[in-house]
């Protein structure tokens, strides 16, 4: 079976409600599925799964939230080639850099070899119902990209 892992912070529930609409997604596209908040996960559990996807809001100035900072320094030891990722991350357009955290995941995934084998979601406070199933849906072409490949 195809194997999962979402990863996500949400301070006030948002990005949790994307993460949980992504999981059902993956979910029924028949993929094994883990989902976790980044402060009770660990960067090295990224290697026991063909498909990640990680989210954050974003905080500060444009910044990680303070509860992604260690699983995301501690990602720099990692190699994710052949991994099939995407990101997603509430935000709030009236910040000057709007949900800049998917954005540094992003790349992040992307310097350590993964694939950004979906389109990364971004999203103003909770998502929407259509947000949502863009969500499920990123869930599922993950899910179904890491069956064919993995
Ligand atoms: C102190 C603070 C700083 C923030 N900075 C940004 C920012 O730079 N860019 C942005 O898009 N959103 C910013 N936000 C908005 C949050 O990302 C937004 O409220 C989001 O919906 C929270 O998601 P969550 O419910 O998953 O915690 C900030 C919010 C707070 C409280």
């Amino acid at each position: 079976m195809p194997k999962v892992l979402v990863v996500y912070a949400s301070m006030t529930g948002n990005t949790e409600e994307m993460a949980e609409a992504i999981v059902e997604g993956a979910k029924e596209a028949g993929a094994e599925v883990v989902s976790k908040e980044a402060f009770d996960a660990s960067a090295d559990e990224l290697n026991d799964y063909e498909g990640i996807i990680i989210g954050a809001y974003t905080w500060g100035d444009g910044e990680l939230p303070d509860e992604f900072i260690d699983f995301y320094e501690a990602m720099d030891s990692l190699d994710l080639s052949g991994k099939k990722a995407a990101v997603f991350g509430s935000g709030d357009t009236s910040y000057p850099i709007y949900c800049a955290a998917v954005d540094i995941i992003e790349a992040k995934l992307k310097e350590l070899g993964a694939e950004i084998a979906g389109e990364c979601i971004k999203f103003e406070y909770n998502p929407s119902e259509a947000e949502k199933e863009q969500g499920r849906s990123l869930g599922r072409q993950i899910a179904g990209l890491v069956a064919v490949t993995g």
